[in-house]
């Protein structure tokens, strides 16, 4: 890819409205401490590298075709948003990304469709349940009532993440393509799940208040 600080000199800014606050600490469930932040322009390098690293199967899922390299237009288009109708959080660790969740609103609606990405290695540790909370945190203020999503109809670890929230998730099927639909209000459920994923990842003794 080009120098991304040659085609677009601004690029490595901080965006003035850059939701900085949303920035913390996580866990996965194994305890590994991560990094979760909105994305910005400055992070093309580090997408790119974690594109790179994804297996085929994971990207055919996430973009539904064989999709080995972003193009800089993608590049831009991924990291660049606007954090209200289009927004994204990454999760980071010591070595790059781990993680990208994130949602466009669907123009002048409540709802916004959602897409979610975890590295093969990071898969199954909790993180894409985690991204889809903290999207939920990050749209209600927005306006944003209901997530909506495509899936293959045998991605049983999205539809799993989508159940295990505890949001009131309906789903129809077409084409072997799942729409999932849900509120992102809290439910009972997704309060118990969320605490119980917060003690599964930092212990009994230091479980935080706030959310992982
Ligand atoms: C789909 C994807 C984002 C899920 O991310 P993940 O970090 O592996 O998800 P989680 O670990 O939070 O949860 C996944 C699993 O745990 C289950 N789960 C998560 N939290 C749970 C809980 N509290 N209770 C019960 N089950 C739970 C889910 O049912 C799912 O089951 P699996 O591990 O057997 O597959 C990831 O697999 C991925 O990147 N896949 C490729 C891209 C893709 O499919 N994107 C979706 C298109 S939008």
């Amino acid at each position: 890819m080009t120098d991304d600080k040659d085609v677009h000199p601004g690029r490595d800014e901080t965006p003035p409205n850059y939701p900085g606050y949303l920035a913390r600490d996580v866990r996965s469930i194994t305890g590994e401490v991560l990094h979760l932040r909105p994305i910005r322009p400055s992070d093309a390098g580090l997408l790119v590298s974690f594109h790179s690293g994804l297996g085929a199967d994971s990207i055919y899922r996430r973009y539904f075709s064989m999709h080995p390299v972003l193009s800089d237009a993608e590049v831009v288009h991924l990291t660049t948003v606007d954090y209200r109708d289009r927004f994204a959080l990454i999760v980071e660790g010591e070595h790059g990304f781990v993680g990208v969740g994130r949602f466009d609103r669907i123009p002048n609606t409540s709802t916004a469709e959602v897409a979610f990405i975890v590295a093969d290695a990071y898969q199954h540790q909790g993180i894409g349940l985690m991204l889809l909370y903290n999207l939920a945190d990050a749209a209600r203020p927005l306006g944003i009532t209901t997530f909506t999503a495509e899936t293959q109809a045998d991605n049983r670890s999205m539809m799993g993440v989508f159940r295990a929230s505890g949001f009131a998730v309906t789903s129809s099927m077409e084409d072997e393509v799942i729409t999932a639909t849900f509120p992102i209000k809290d439910t009972d459920q997704s309060t118990i799940t969320r605490a119980r994923r917060r003690l599964i990842a930092y212990g009994a003794d230091e479980i935080p208040r706030a959310d992982p």
